[in-house]
Parts: structure tokens; sequence; C-alpha cells
């Protein structure tokens, strides 16, 4: 297994839409392996393909406390929302920024698995939150786009800064 680069807000790359995964073989599977490494290492609780630069519809989450329950979800599509949640959100892609979004409560979605099977479920609170906002990642979306214009700004900036020193940093 290895432990992914994952990409940065404003980073134009994570603006692009993720295409569907044709048919979930041992390519996949390594991906996916190669996601739960990376999140589990940034102690993340969900990662999306299009954040390690590859553009397959691909997330892994584990929102569960002892990080012992991955949940593979490929071709995730959300088939009904119901209520309304706001939840203060964090992004690995958007590091060490945390800011509250409004989402759908409780969602009922449909996936593959890593076996390829297709099943069907309902979700709701962290988890229900979570796929809502790694979903967005496949369509090229980030949980500051739910933010006002300046705050975005702002942390556009901020981000900037983080990587510049980095840079200096070797
Ligand atoms: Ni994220």
């Amino acid at each position: 297994m290895a432990v992914l680069k994952i990409l940065h807000f404003p980073d134009p790359r994570l603006r692009r839409r993720a295409t569907p995964v044709v048919q979930v073989d041992d390519e996949i599977r390594r991906l996916i392996d190669d996601m739960f490494a990376t999140m589990y290492q940034s102690d993340g609780v969900g990662l999306a393909a299009t954040q390690v630069n590859v553009l397959k519809r691909v997330v892994v989450i584990d929102v569960s406390p002892d990080a012992n329950q991955p949940l593979v979800l490929v071709n995730p599509q959300i088939l009904t929302r119901q209520g309304e949640a706001v939840m203060s959100e964090g992004c690995l892609s958007v590091p060490g920024v945390r800011e509250k979004v409004t989402r759908a409560e409780t969602i009922r979605f449909r996936a593959s698995g890593r076996d390829g099977e297709s099943f069907e479920q309902e979700a709701s609170g962290l988890l229900a939150v979570c796929i809502q906002h790694e979903i967005d990642h496949l369509d090229g979306k980030l949980f500051v786009d739910y933010l006002s214009g300046l705050k975005r700004q702002r942390i556009r900036k901020q981000l900037e800064k983080q990587a510049g020193s980095n840079l200096n940093r070797g």
C-alpha cells in the first residue's frame, strides 16, 4: 500500500469531474487500498479519488471512532435526501480549516463496494454528511464553495501562504 499525495485547495485539478468506474478490478482495488492508507495516515474520515489526482468515481470513508469500519463507495449516487443538518466540516484538501455547512440530514444512496457488488443503504448524521461531501469532490466541488466568497478568499490566501512556507522549508 502506498500513501498518495493529496491535492490542496486552490489546486485547479480538484475542480475536474471524475468518470464512472466501468469495472472494479485489481487496479481499482489497489487504488482503494492506497486511498485508505492515505486517509488513515492523515486522520481523515473520508477521501475521494479526485483528491489524489485520479479521476475515477471512488470514495473511501471511515467515520467510526476507532477507524476500523472502512466503507468503499464506487460510483456512489444519492437517491433521496431528507431534512437538514448543519455540521462543522473539514477536508484533507483544505488543511487546518473547519467551517459550518448545511446539508441533508438523511440520505438514501446506491454504490458498489470493493467486490463490485451494488448496494443501497440509508445514512444519517456524520456518515450522511461525509458521503455528500465526498460525492461533491467527484463533481469537482469543495465544501468551501458553500461559504461566502469573502471567507473562501481568506481561506485561499491562508493556504497559499502555508504552501509557500512549506516550499521554503524544502
Ligand atoms: Ni474533502
